[in-house]
Protein backbone atom coordinates (compact mmCIF):
# COMPACT_ATOMS: atom_id res chain seq x y z
CA UNK A 1 0.00 0.00 0.00
CA UNK A 2 1.20 3.25 -1.12
CA UNK A 3 1.97 5.96 1.58
CA UNK A 4 -1.21 7.62 -0.01
CA UNK A 5 -3.55 5.10 0.65
CA UNK A 6 -2.10 4.72 3.69
CA UNK A 7 -3.02 8.50 4.48
CA UNK A 8 -6.82 8.03 2.42
CA UNK A 9 -7.07 5.20 5.14
CA UNK A 10 -6.34 6.83 8.32
CA UNK A 11 -3.21 3.96 8.22
CA UNK A 12 -0.31 6.15 8.62
CA UNK A 13 1.47 6.62 11.38
CA UNK A 14 1.15 9.94 13.62
CA UNK A 15 1.22 11.04 17.03
CA UNK A 16 -2.93 10.47 18.38
CA UNK A 17 -4.51 13.48 18.26
CA UNK A 18 -5.57 14.56 21.89
CA UNK A 19 -9.45 14.28 21.63
CA UNK A 20 -11.47 17.17 20.49
CA UNK A 21 -14.76 18.48 21.39
CA UNK A 22 -16.41 16.49 19.38
CA UNK A 23 -14.78 12.95 20.11
CA UNK A 24 -15.78 13.85 23.63
CA UNK A 25 -19.31 14.25 22.23
CA UNK A 26 -19.70 10.96 20.19
CA UNK A 27 -18.01 9.00 23.23
CA UNK A 28 -21.34 10.38 25.66
CA UNK A 29 -23.57 9.04 22.71
CA UNK A 30 -21.76 6.13 22.60
CA UNK A 31 -21.82 5.64 26.36
CA UNK A 32 -25.32 6.48 26.38
CA UNK A 33 -26.87 3.93 23.59
CA UNK A 34 -24.51 0.99 25.14
CA UNK A 35 -26.34 1.61 28.49
CA UNK A 36 -29.31 -1.03 29.23
CA UNK A 37 -30.96 1.95 31.35
CA UNK A 38 -30.96 4.18 28.09
CA UNK A 39 -32.06 1.42 25.96
CA UNK A 40 -34.92 0.87 28.21
CA UNK A 41 -35.95 4.26 28.61
CA UNK A 42 -35.71 5.10 24.81
CA UNK A 43 -37.90 2.23 23.68
CA UNK A 44 -41.04 3.12 26.33
CA UNK A 45 -40.87 6.55 25.82
CA UNK A 46 -43.21 7.94 23.25
CA UNK A 47 -40.84 10.35 21.10
CA UNK A 48 -37.46 8.17 21.30
CA UNK A 49 -39.42 4.70 20.70
CA UNK A 50 -39.66 5.32 16.40
CA UNK A 51 -36.14 6.27 17.31
CA UNK A 52 -35.51 2.70 19.54
CA UNK A 53 -37.23 0.54 16.87
CA UNK A 54 -35.62 1.65 14.17
CA UNK A 55 -31.75 1.37 15.74
CA UNK A 56 -33.05 -2.22 16.90
CA UNK A 57 -34.61 -2.86 13.51
CA UNK A 58 -31.42 -1.86 11.79
CA UNK A 59 -28.62 -3.68 14.19
CA UNK A 60 -31.16 -6.86 13.94
CA UNK A 61 -31.00 -6.93 9.87
CA UNK A 62 -26.87 -6.70 10.17
CA UNK A 63 -27.41 -10.14 12.67
CA UNK A 64 -29.77 -11.41 10.38
CA UNK A 65 -28.54 -10.22 7.27
CA UNK A 66 -26.73 -13.87 5.82
CA UNK A 67 -30.39 -15.69 6.83
CA UNK A 68 -32.54 -13.49 4.28
CA UNK A 69 -29.78 -13.77 1.50
CA UNK A 70 -30.16 -17.76 1.84
CA UNK A 71 -33.90 -17.48 1.75
CA UNK A 72 -33.16 -15.58 -1.67
CA UNK A 73 -30.98 -18.32 -2.36
CA UNK A 74 -33.09 -21.03 -1.78
CA UNK A 75 -36.29 -19.64 -3.91
CA UNK A 76 -33.59 -19.14 -6.67
CA UNK A 77 -32.32 -22.79 -6.44
CA UNK A 78 -35.92 -23.67 -6.41
CA UNK A 79 -36.86 -21.80 -9.29
CA UNK A 80 -39.84 -20.09 -7.09
CA UNK A 81 -39.80 -16.55 -9.18
CA UNK A 82 -41.00 -18.35 -12.54
CA UNK A 83 -43.12 -20.99 -11.24
CA UNK A 84 -45.20 -18.54 -9.76
CA UNK A 85 -45.01 -16.26 -12.39
CA UNK A 86 -47.74 -17.86 -14.70
CA UNK A 87 -50.25 -18.02 -11.59
CA UNK A 88 -50.21 -18.08 -7.75
CA UNK A 89 -50.22 -21.35 -6.16
CA UNK A 90 -50.40 -23.27 -2.61
CA UNK A 91 -48.17 -24.60 -0.55
CA UNK A 92 -49.21 -28.13 -0.74
CA UNK A 93 -48.88 -28.03 -4.74
CA UNK A 94 -45.37 -26.00 -4.58
CA UNK A 95 -44.47 -28.53 -1.62
CA UNK A 96 -45.63 -31.54 -3.92
CA UNK A 97 -43.84 -30.48 -7.09
CA UNK A 98 -40.63 -29.46 -5.09
CA UNK A 99 -40.60 -32.69 -2.99
CA UNK A 100 -39.99 -30.65 0.26
CA UNK A 101 -42.58 -31.33 3.43
CA UNK A 102 -44.62 -28.97 3.52
CA UNK A 103 -44.02 -27.52 7.19
CA UNK A 104 -40.45 -26.59 6.08
CA UNK A 105 -41.44 -25.46 2.95
CA UNK A 106 -43.76 -22.94 4.44
CA UNK A 107 -40.71 -21.72 6.25
CA UNK A 108 -39.45 -20.78 3.26
CA UNK A 109 -42.38 -19.41 2.26
CA UNK A 110 -43.40 -17.12 5.20
CA UNK A 111 -39.91 -16.13 5.21
CA UNK A 112 -40.19 -14.71 1.76
CA UNK A 113 -43.43 -13.34 2.15
CA UNK A 114 -41.69 -11.47 4.80
CA UNK A 115 -38.87 -9.98 2.50
CA UNK A 116 -41.11 -8.91 -0.11
CA UNK A 117 -40.08 -11.40 -2.47
CA UNK A 118 -43.58 -13.60 -2.17
CA UNK A 119 -46.76 -12.26 -0.99
CA UNK A 120 -49.83 -14.37 0.22
CA UNK A 121 -52.89 -14.30 -2.37
CA UNK A 122 -56.43 -15.63 -1.65
CA UNK A 123 -57.10 -19.09 -1.41
CA UNK A 124 -54.26 -19.72 0.64
CA UNK A 125 -52.38 -19.28 -2.38
CA UNK A 126 -48.80 -17.20 -2.80
CA UNK A 127 -47.15 -15.58 -5.53
CA UNK A 128 -44.57 -12.70 -6.34
CA UNK A 129 -44.21 -9.74 -4.22
CA UNK A 130 -42.71 -6.77 -5.50
CA UNK A 131 -38.78 -7.49 -4.85
CA UNK A 132 -39.85 -11.55 -6.40
CA UNK A 133 -41.71 -10.00 -9.73
CA UNK A 134 -38.34 -7.18 -10.10
CA UNK A 135 -35.95 -10.08 -10.39
CA UNK A 136 -38.06 -12.95 -12.22
CA UNK A 137 -37.52 -11.84 -15.92
CA UNK A 138 -33.78 -11.06 -14.80
CA UNK A 139 -31.16 -13.83 -15.34
CA UNK A 140 -28.37 -11.47 -14.51
CA UNK A 141 -29.75 -11.41 -10.26
CA UNK A 142 -30.69 -15.13 -10.58
CA UNK A 143 -26.96 -16.02 -11.81
CA UNK A 144 -24.99 -12.88 -9.33
CA UNK A 145 -27.46 -14.51 -6.27
CA UNK A 146 -26.23 -18.53 -7.26
CA UNK A 147 -22.43 -17.27 -7.30
CA UNK A 148 -22.48 -15.69 -3.83
CA UNK A 149 -22.58 -19.14 -2.63
CA UNK A 150 -18.47 -18.97 -2.83
CA UNK A 151 -18.46 -14.96 -1.48
CA UNK A 152 -19.89 -16.51 1.67
CA UNK A 153 -17.75 -19.52 2.14
CA UNK A 154 -14.92 -16.92 1.42
CA UNK A 155 -16.47 -14.93 4.27
CA UNK A 156 -16.96 -17.85 6.56
CA UNK A 157 -14.43 -16.54 8.98
CA UNK A 158 -14.19 -13.09 8.04
CA UNK A 159 -11.28 -11.93 10.06
CA UNK A 160 -9.01 -14.92 9.18
CA UNK A 161 -9.35 -13.42 5.47
CA UNK A 162 -8.81 -9.98 6.76
CA UNK A 163 -5.37 -10.82 8.20
CA UNK A 164 -4.38 -13.34 5.65
CA UNK A 165 -3.54 -11.05 2.63
CA UNK A 166 -2.49 -13.85 0.27
CA UNK A 167 -4.83 -16.52 1.17
CA UNK A 168 -6.77 -18.43 -1.25
CA UNK A 169 -10.01 -17.71 -1.52
CA UNK A 170 -12.77 -19.67 -4.10
CA UNK A 171 -13.21 -16.21 -6.05
CA UNK A 172 -9.75 -15.72 -6.47
CA UNK A 173 -10.11 -18.68 -8.50
CA UNK A 174 -12.74 -17.93 -10.15
CA UNK A 175 -11.41 -15.38 -11.87
CA UNK A 176 -8.24 -16.14 -11.01
CA UNK A 177 -7.54 -15.89 -15.31
CA UNK A 178 -6.97 -12.19 -15.04
CA UNK A 179 -3.76 -12.47 -12.57
CA UNK A 180 -2.25 -15.13 -14.82
CA UNK A 181 1.52 -14.74 -15.70
CA UNK A 182 0.97 -15.61 -19.29
CA UNK A 183 -2.59 -14.39 -20.90
CA UNK A 184 -2.17 -15.53 -24.02
CA UNK A 185 -1.61 -18.71 -22.95
CA UNK A 186 -5.62 -18.93 -21.05
CA UNK A 187 -8.06 -21.31 -22.56
CA UNK A 188 -11.58 -21.03 -23.10
CA UNK A 189 -12.34 -22.85 -19.88
CA UNK A 190 -10.49 -20.72 -17.67
CA UNK A 191 -12.89 -17.51 -18.73
CA UNK A 192 -15.57 -19.28 -19.32
CA UNK A 193 -17.91 -19.27 -16.44
CA UNK A 194 -16.84 -15.33 -14.78
CA UNK A 195 -17.15 -14.08 -18.50
CA UNK A 196 -20.83 -15.77 -18.59
CA UNK A 197 -21.65 -14.17 -15.35
CA UNK A 198 -20.24 -10.77 -16.23
CA UNK A 199 -22.22 -10.42 -19.40
CA UNK A 200 -25.71 -11.93 -17.62
CA UNK A 201 -25.59 -8.93 -15.43
CA UNK A 202 -24.37 -6.43 -17.69
CA UNK A 203 -28.08 -5.60 -18.46
CA UNK A 204 -28.77 -3.60 -15.18
CA UNK A 205 -25.60 -1.86 -15.97
CA UNK A 206 -25.39 -0.76 -19.68
CA UNK A 207 -28.76 0.99 -19.66
CA UNK A 208 -27.60 3.44 -16.61
CA UNK A 209 -24.03 4.26 -18.19
CA UNK A 210 -25.96 4.70 -21.57
CA UNK A 211 -28.61 7.14 -20.30
CA UNK A 212 -26.22 9.02 -18.13
CA UNK A 213 -23.31 10.49 -20.51
CA UNK A 214 -23.31 11.54 -24.48
CA UNK A 215 -22.43 8.67 -26.48
CA UNK A 216 -23.48 10.37 -29.76
CA UNK A 217 -20.99 13.05 -29.59
CA UNK A 218 -18.34 10.47 -30.06
CA UNK A 219 -17.14 8.57 -33.49
CA UNK A 220 -15.60 5.23 -31.90
CA UNK A 221 -16.09 3.89 -28.64
CA UNK A 222 -13.66 1.27 -27.17
CA UNK A 223 -14.32 -0.73 -24.09
CA UNK A 224 -11.20 -1.73 -22.26
CA UNK A 225 -12.11 -4.70 -19.73
CA UNK A 226 -15.17 -5.28 -22.36
CA UNK A 227 -15.94 -9.21 -21.18
CA UNK A 228 -17.49 -11.06 -24.02
CA UNK A 229 -19.02 -7.31 -25.40
CA UNK A 230 -22.28 -7.36 -23.28
CA UNK A 231 -22.25 -2.93 -22.88
CA UNK A 232 -20.74 -2.83 -26.52
CA UNK A 233 -23.65 -4.75 -28.23
CA UNK A 234 -25.99 -2.53 -26.29
CA UNK A 235 -24.47 0.65 -26.86
CA UNK A 236 -24.53 -0.28 -30.78
CA UNK A 237 -28.02 -1.04 -30.25
CA UNK A 238 -28.75 2.22 -28.93
CA UNK A 239 -26.51 4.25 -31.10
CA UNK A 240 -26.21 2.97 -34.74
CA UNK A 241 -23.87 5.55 -36.04
CA UNK A 242 -21.09 4.93 -33.38
CA UNK A 243 -18.17 1.88 -34.41
CA UNK A 244 -16.58 -0.05 -31.77
CA UNK A 245 -13.23 -1.69 -30.42
CA UNK A 246 -13.25 -4.67 -27.72
CA UNK A 247 -9.86 -5.31 -25.86
CA UNK A 248 -9.57 -7.74 -22.91
CA UNK A 249 -7.68 -10.76 -22.26
CA UNK A 250 -6.84 -13.05 -25.44
CA UNK A 251 -9.73 -15.57 -24.07
CA UNK A 252 -11.97 -13.08 -22.94
CA UNK A 253 -11.86 -11.51 -26.65
CA UNK A 254 -12.51 -14.71 -28.53
CA UNK A 255 -15.92 -14.86 -26.68
CA UNK A 256 -16.95 -11.01 -27.49
CA UNK A 257 -15.40 -12.11 -31.26
CA UNK A 258 -18.56 -14.73 -31.13
CA UNK A 259 -21.12 -12.36 -29.76
CA UNK A 260 -20.38 -9.37 -31.53
CA UNK A 261 -20.22 -11.05 -35.00
CA UNK A 262 -23.50 -10.08 -36.28
CA UNK A 263 -22.06 -6.29 -35.80
CA UNK A 264 -19.81 -6.90 -38.47
CA UNK A 265 -17.37 -4.51 -39.21
CA UNK A 266 -18.78 -2.37 -36.82
CA UNK A 267 -16.90 -3.48 -34.45
CA UNK A 268 -12.79 -4.32 -34.00
CA UNK A 269 -11.72 -6.73 -31.18
CA UNK A 270 -8.73 -6.96 -30.11
CA UNK A 271 -7.23 -9.49 -27.28
CA UNK A 272 -4.43 -8.36 -25.14
CA UNK A 273 -3.17 -7.49 -21.81
CA UNK A 274 -3.42 -4.00 -19.90
CA UNK A 275 -0.97 -4.51 -18.06
CA UNK A 276 1.47 -5.60 -20.94
CA UNK A 277 0.33 -4.34 -23.82
CA UNK A 278 -0.26 -1.07 -25.40
CA UNK A 279 -3.96 -0.20 -25.88
CA UNK A 280 -5.35 0.04 -30.00
CA UNK A 281 -5.69 3.40 -30.81
CA UNK A 282 -8.26 4.96 -33.05
CA UNK A 283 -11.36 5.50 -30.51
CA UNK A 284 -12.15 9.26 -28.97
CA UNK A 285 -14.07 7.60 -26.10
CA UNK A 286 -12.42 4.69 -24.14
CA UNK A 287 -14.86 2.74 -21.65
CA UNK A 288 -13.83 1.08 -18.34
CA UNK A 289 -17.12 -0.31 -17.15
CA UNK A 290 -16.67 -2.50 -13.81
CA UNK A 291 -12.69 -2.16 -14.43
CA UNK A 292 -10.87 -0.08 -12.08
CA UNK A 293 -12.63 -1.45 -9.05
CA UNK A 294 -10.83 -4.61 -9.51
CA UNK A 295 -7.49 -3.43 -9.19
CA UNK A 296 -5.03 -1.90 -6.84
CA UNK A 297 -3.89 1.35 -7.30
CA UNK A 298 -0.48 0.39 -9.07
CA UNK A 299 -2.30 -1.28 -11.79
CA UNK A 300 -4.95 1.44 -12.19
CA UNK A 301 -2.41 3.88 -12.55
CA UNK A 302 -1.00 1.99 -15.46
CA UNK A 303 -4.48 1.44 -16.92
CA UNK A 304 -5.33 4.68 -16.82
CA UNK A 305 -1.71 5.91 -18.25
CA UNK A 306 -2.47 3.17 -21.05
CA UNK A 307 -6.02 4.80 -22.46
CA UNK A 308 -4.64 8.38 -21.77
CA UNK A 309 -2.02 7.52 -24.93
CA UNK A 310 -4.57 5.15 -27.09
CA UNK A 311 -7.02 8.82 -27.03
CA UNK A 312 -6.44 11.40 -29.36
CA UNK A 313 -6.12 15.38 -28.06
CA UNK A 314 -10.08 16.37 -26.56
CA UNK A 315 -10.90 11.98 -26.60
CA UNK A 316 -12.76 10.89 -23.40
CA UNK A 317 -12.18 8.19 -20.74
CA UNK A 318 -15.58 6.66 -18.89
CA UNK A 319 -15.21 5.09 -16.00
CA UNK A 320 -18.61 3.39 -14.57
CA UNK A 321 -18.49 1.09 -11.60
CA UNK A 322 -19.92 1.51 -8.53
CA UNK A 323 -18.52 3.96 -6.21
CA UNK A 324 -18.11 4.21 -2.51
CA UNK A 325 -19.92 7.03 -0.40
CA UNK A 326 -21.65 7.16 -3.88
CA UNK A 327 -25.05 9.38 -2.28
CA UNK A 328 -28.15 6.69 -3.03
CA UNK A 329 -26.19 3.97 -3.10
CA UNK A 330 -26.04 3.43 1.00
CA UNK A 331 -23.43 1.16 2.13
CA UNK A 332 -22.73 -1.18 -1.27
CA UNK A 333 -19.98 0.75 -2.23
CA UNK A 334 -17.88 0.44 1.33
CA UNK A 335 -19.24 -2.68 2.99
CA UNK A 336 -20.38 -5.13 -0.04
CA UNK A 337 -17.90 -4.20 -2.90
CA UNK A 338 -15.07 -3.84 -0.03
CA UNK A 339 -15.73 -6.85 0.72
CA UNK A 340 -16.74 -8.83 -1.96
CA UNK A 341 -13.12 -7.36 -4.16
CA UNK A 342 -11.25 -8.44 -0.83
CA UNK A 343 -12.19 -12.13 -1.49
CA UNK A 344 -11.33 -11.60 -4.91
CA UNK A 345 -8.18 -11.00 -4.37
CA UNK A 346 -7.40 -7.57 -5.45
CA UNK A 347 -9.36 -4.06 -6.03
CA UNK A 348 -11.49 -1.94 -3.92
CA UNK A 349 -14.37 0.30 -4.33
CA UNK A 350 -12.98 3.82 -4.54
CA UNK A 351 -14.70 7.20 -3.92
CA UNK A 352 -15.55 9.69 -6.92
CA UNK A 353 -13.07 11.87 -5.75
CA UNK A 354 -10.64 8.65 -5.32
CA UNK A 355 -11.03 8.39 -9.10
CA UNK A 356 -10.41 11.68 -9.50
CA UNK A 357 -7.64 12.10 -8.28
CA UNK A 358 -6.20 8.75 -10.17
CA UNK A 359 -7.33 10.75 -13.21
CA UNK A 360 -5.97 14.00 -12.97
CA UNK A 361 -2.87 11.97 -11.92
CA UNK A 362 -2.78 9.98 -15.10
CA UNK A 363 -3.01 13.65 -17.07
CA UNK A 364 -6.74 13.70 -17.86
CA UNK A 365 -8.81 17.06 -17.11
CA UNK A 366 -12.29 18.19 -16.66
CA UNK A 367 -13.47 15.24 -14.48
CA UNK A 368 -16.78 15.22 -13.87
CA UNK A 369 -19.34 13.05 -11.79
CA UNK A 370 -22.09 12.15 -13.67
CA UNK A 371 -25.51 11.52 -12.35
CA UNK A 372 -26.42 7.55 -12.87
CA UNK A 373 -30.15 6.38 -11.98
CA UNK A 374 -29.01 3.63 -9.46
CA UNK A 375 -25.63 4.82 -7.97
CA UNK A 376 -26.07 1.63 -6.32
CA UNK A 377 -25.10 -0.66 -9.45
CA UNK A 378 -23.07 1.95 -10.71
CA UNK A 379 -21.96 5.34 -11.28
CA UNK A 380 -19.84 7.30 -14.10
CA UNK A 381 -17.02 9.79 -14.07
CA UNK A 382 -15.44 11.23 -17.69
CA UNK A 383 -12.81 13.04 -18.03
CA UNK A 384 -10.90 14.41 -21.13
CA UNK A 385 -7.46 14.42 -22.86
CA UNK A 386 -6.25 17.75 -22.94
CA UNK A 387 -6.53 19.44 -26.32
CA UNK A 388 -3.14 20.98 -27.30
CA UNK A 389 -2.83 24.69 -27.52
CA UNK A 390 -1.14 25.72 -30.16
CA UNK A 391 1.23 28.54 -29.01
C1 LIG B 1 -15.50 -7.22 -13.81
S1 LIG B 1 -15.19 -7.69 -15.46
C2 LIG B 1 -16.12 -6.47 -16.33
C3 LIG B 1 -16.47 -6.90 -17.70
C4 LIG B 1 -17.35 -5.90 -18.44
N1 LIG B 1 -16.71 -4.62 -18.57
C5 LIG B 1 -18.66 -5.78 -17.72
O1 LIG B 1 -18.92 -4.78 -17.07
O2 LIG B 1 -19.45 -6.74 -17.80
C6 LIG B 1 -13.50 -7.16 -15.70
C7 LIG B 1 -12.98 -7.48 -17.09
O3 LIG B 1 -11.65 -7.01 -17.18
C8 LIG B 1 -10.90 -7.97 -17.90
N2 LIG B 1 -9.48 -7.88 -17.53
C9 LIG B 1 -8.90 -8.15 -16.34
N3 LIG B 1 -7.57 -7.97 -16.40
C10 LIG B 1 -7.30 -7.58 -17.67
C11 LIG B 1 -6.10 -7.24 -18.35
N4 LIG B 1 -4.93 -7.27 -17.72
N5 LIG B 1 -6.18 -6.86 -19.64
C12 LIG B 1 -7.37 -6.84 -20.29
N6 LIG B 1 -8.54 -7.14 -19.68
C13 LIG B 1 -8.51 -7.53 -18.40
C14 LIG B 1 -11.50 -9.30 -17.49
O4 LIG B 1 -11.19 -10.34 -18.38
C15 LIG B 1 -12.98 -8.95 -17.45
O5 LIG B 1 -13.59 -9.16 -18.67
Amino acid sequence: MTTDTRRAHGLHKAAPAPLSFTDRLYALRDRLLGSQQFQRFSASFFLTRPIARRQAGALFDLCAGFVYSQILAACVDLDLFRRLRAEPQTGDKLARDLGIPGERLSRLLDGAVSLRLLSRRRGNRYGLGMLGAALVDNPGIAAMVQHHGMLYRDLANPVTLLRDRHGQTELSRFWGYAGAADAAALAADDVAAYSALMASSQSFIAADVLDAYRFDTHRCVMDVGGGEGAFIAAAAAKHPQLTFKVFDLPAVADRARTRLAALGDRVAVHGGSFVDDPLPRGADLITLVRVVHDHDDAVVRQLLRAAYDALPPGGKLLIAEPMAGAPGAGQVGAAYFGFYLMAMGSGRARTSAELTALLVAAGFTKPRVLTTHQPLLTGAIVAEKQVLSLG
